[in-house]
């Protein structure tokens, strides 16, 4: 494994203004984001809509790498050029979604593990044939009640370390993403004690399992209320919350947090990103890999039309360049209306 060129591949995505695109949606939820827009999903679709997302023109203005599915890694364009390679050539980093998935954690209703330990060695070395640089894990944690568990945040921690050591030795970066979900009705506190809980227990894993900070990155979630409490904060007040939990656990060998969206409108996450970014200078660059944050209204403007795809591309470059903007904290609300 070389060390070196992989902080080098994290601190590339993480370079100032730009940030991840996660493209990785998995086939049901990929089938549900077509579905919105009124579209089964098949291979040609799924090709035909990626293939018009990646291929926009300028795109590495503000986006650094892009995180694939396991079909798309394989796909090609209509011109016969492979996925990867069509990303190369803009100066765009390619990466893979490597977990098999969430599934119920046994004993422990209510609460997930992920799958994809078992056979991850050889896929692995596999996406780093094909062109892959980086990787991402994605764990589950859900607030309710008592959960989540101490348990099943033990189980993520220890599955996280285990395929961010494993990504290492393929020469992969690996983005570790513990994600709490913004389901439910618990409060901003409670997800913030709940977050540092969680990323203490992965940054004790990776040290554990000898993994690398330095060539990694944390995709986290922000510190948000859940969607049903009726204590809603400001945005200010989320920036807030977010850099000082993450401060408290996550450690200044770390190049980069890249916030996942999590169920927020496009606006909110950017807005969010903003103001995690106005909290003044941090260990670690804050960036995003958003999906449903950058992909909504580009989907929406699509909608499976070939005659929609420069609107399409206009909507992706749009957001890009606002989240971008976000990464110094410049972005105000006003500039949504300019596209
Ligand atoms: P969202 O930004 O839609 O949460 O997706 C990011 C992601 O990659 C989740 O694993």
């Amino acid at each position: 494994m070389d060390i070196e060129t992989m902080s080098r591949t994290a601190e590339a995505l993480v370079a100032p203004g730009k940030g991840i695109l996660a493209a990785d949606e998995s086939h049901p939820t990929m089938a549900k984001r077509l579905a919105a827009i009124g579209l089964e999903s098949s291979e040609s679709v799924r090709q035909t809509y990626r293939g018009m997302l990646l291929g926009t023109p300028g795109l590495s203005e503000f986006i650094s790498g892009v995180i694939l599915f396991d079909e798309t890694i394989r796909q090609r364009t209509p011109d016969g050029t492979p996925i990867p390679e069509l990303l190369r050539r803009q100066g765009i980093i390619p990466g893979i979604k490597v977990d098999g998935g969430i599934k119920p954690l046994a004993g422990f209703p209510g609460e997930v593990a992920t799958e994809g330990l078992d056979g991850l060695r050889a896929r692995l070395a596999d996406y780093a044939s094909l062109g892959a640089r980086f990787a991402k894990w994605r764990a589950v944690i859900r607030i309710d009640g008592a959960l989540p568990s101490a348990t099943c945040i033990e189980t993520h921690a220890h599955a996280l370390a285990r395929y961010a050591a494993l990504a290492q030795e393929a020469g992969l970066t690996p983005i570790v993403e513990p994600e709490v979900l913004m389901n439910g009705s618990h409060t901003a506190q409670r997800c913030a004690e709940v977050t540092v809980t969680v990323l203490r227990a992965v940054y004790e894993q990776l040290g554990h399992q000898h993994v690398v900070l330095e060539a990694s990155l944390l995709k986290p979630n922000m510190v948000l209320p859940g969607v049903d409490c009726p204590h809603q904060v400001s945005d200010e007040e989320v920036g807030r919350l977010t850099i000082r939990t993450l401060r408290q656990a996550v450690p200044a060998a770390v190049p980069g947090l890249v916030f996942l969206s999590g169920g927020q409108s496009d606006e909110q996450a950017t807005a969010r990103l903003a103001a995690i970014n106005r909290q003044g200078p941090q260990p670690w660059q804050c960036s995003f890999s958003f999906g449903r944050a950058l992909q909504g209204p580009v989907l929406r403007a699509w909608a499976g039309e070939e005659t929609n795809r420069g609107a399409a591309q206009a909507a992706l470059l749009h957001r890009a360049r606002l989240n971008s903007l976000a990464r110094s904290g410049e972005y105000a609300p006003s500039m949504e209306a300019v596209s």
